[in-house]
């Protein structure tokens, strides 16, 4: 017996290490990705125009799951021109640690473009399947504002889905059309850009309008919204605010997660109306609460309506009932909390006022502590923000604490940990 069990050990050993061997030998046969450490990082660097770079952890399993995906996608834009570099770097490795920090390394995987010889830095916000990852860099790769000759080229970018901005100019030159340059190489990876001589292409083309102008056209309020400065911070700043909707919408529609996610991310208390949204009557609800998210826009508060069939998980956060809606909560920065169960569209206006006034006593209901809480503190393995860009739920993100990662662990409050746990069981139902 004693001996067939060492047998059965030693057989497996072998098996191991034979896998070990060819999976090696494959690594070594196709080696797109370039692997990179302190030693070659900046040189390979600077002879490129575009490189990305993948920050990772051998011991983070998110890393990986991307790697597969990373060598396919190498290997397909190996024979893209101009040539798109895509490179590793061990960000765990003592030796390395200076460059995660330089690029703002936060946890695994983590992967940046870099322009220009390393001079433009720039976050990757594509998917993490090897297509996904071709068709982004790609499109990255390319010019950051596609020229729209026709109809047909507006109508393939402005899908009624997302933000795109569009410049409008009467030629192709001069200071505005390089400031409007500039801004779309600075955000191309956040939103989608164009530039046309005619207005007439665009959906509800005017031909009056001659620009130079920059309309940024979205999925929701008022769909469209011009802006005719061209000072780069002025453009930037059109675009941040333009593109936030008056009133997020959460509910299980995929295309409505980016904005959900800006909303979390903006730096604005947050006033968060749940309620189900397909009961009979419940406009007269959501038109008040619109009215005063137009009350108080630009004093410091986002506003979100939240569908009760997508909020189970924040219900759980917030240790309230489904009986209690339509309810109102507004999170303050601080992690406060204040709530108003079972509200009528009369109450909404006043509770916001009785909340910005200090009036609202802060509601002090105990948390369930969110399970992830009780993983070992050495390595936690989290999903956040960034993975809910991504559509699958495969697509996590490893958030080291020792070492890198303390800095996050010390500085980020509680209730932030919490918010993106709670997240990421919002999106990934
Ligand atoms: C960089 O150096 C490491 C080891 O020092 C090596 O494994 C790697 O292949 C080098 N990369 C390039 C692109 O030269
Ligand atoms: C929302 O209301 C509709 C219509 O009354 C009902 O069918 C549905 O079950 C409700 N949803 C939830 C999650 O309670």
């Amino acid at each position: 017996m004693a001996r067939s069990v060492s047998l059965w050990f030693a057989l497996s050993a072998i098996l191991c290490s034979v896998t070990a061997i060819s999976a090696e030998q494959s690594s070594e046969t196709k080696d797109f990705v370039l692997t990179l450490d302190h030693s070659n990082f900046t040189d390979t660097v600077s002879k490129h125009k575009f490189v990305v770079v993948e920050f990772y952890a051998p011991w983070c399993g998110h890393c990986k799951n991307l790697a597969p995906e990373y060598e396919k996608a190498a290997s397909i834009l190996s024979k893209h021109d101009p040539p798109v570099i895509l490179a590793k770097v061990d960000a765990n490795e003592e030796a390395n640690k200076y460059l995660a920090n330089e690029y703002e390394v936060r946890g695994y995987p983590t992967l940046r473009i870099l322009r220009n010889g390393g001079k433009n830095v720039q976050e990757y916000k594509g998917p993490r399947e090897a297509d996904g990852i071709v068709e982004y860099l790609k499109k990255q790769s390319g010019p950051a504002s596609a020229e729209l000759k026709s109809a047909e080229d507006a109508s393939n970018l402005i899908d009624g889905k997302k933000i795109v901005v569009v410049g409008v100019f009467p030629k192709f030159s001069g200071e505005e059309f390089e400031s409007y340059m500039a801004l779309a190489e600075k955000l191309r990876s956040d939103y989608e850009f164009g530039h046309t001589l005619d207005a007439k292409h665009l959906p509800r083309g005017e031909s009056s309008v001659t620009g130079p102008v920059v309309r940024l056209f979205k999925p929701f309020d008022e769909l469209f919204v011009d802006f005719e400065d061209f000072n780069v911070e002025a453009l930037e700043k059109f675009v941040a605010e333009s593109s936030m909707p008056l009133v997020t919408l959460f509910n299980k529609d995929p295309s409505n997660h980016p904005f959900v996610i800006k909303f979390y991310n903006s730096p604005n208390a947050k006033a968060m109306l749940f309620a189900n949204l397909s009961v009979e009557g419940i406009d007269s609800l959501t038109s008040k609460y619109r009215e005063v998210a137009e009350q108080y826009k630009g004093q410091g508060i986002g506003f979100l309506l939240g569908d009760l069939e997508a909020s189970q998980a924040a219900f759980q956060y917030f240790g309230v009932q489904e009986s209690q809606v339509p309810l109102i909560i507004i999170q303050n920065n601080d992690g406060k909390k204040y709530l108003k169960p079972n509200l009528q569209a009369n109450d909404i206006a006043p509770f916001v006022k009785d909340y910005k006034e200090g009036k609202v006593p802060p509601y002090l209901k105990s948390e369930p502590i969110p399970e992830e809480n009780k993983e070992p503190v050495k390595v936690v393995v989290a999903d956040t923000f960034e993975d809910m860009v991504f559509k699958s739920g495969k697509n996590g993100f490893c958030l080291s604490f020792m070492p890198l990662g303390v800095d996050i662990a010390r500085n980020w409050p509680q209730s932030w940990m919490k918010l993106l746990f709670i997240m990421k069981k919002m999106i990934m139902f």
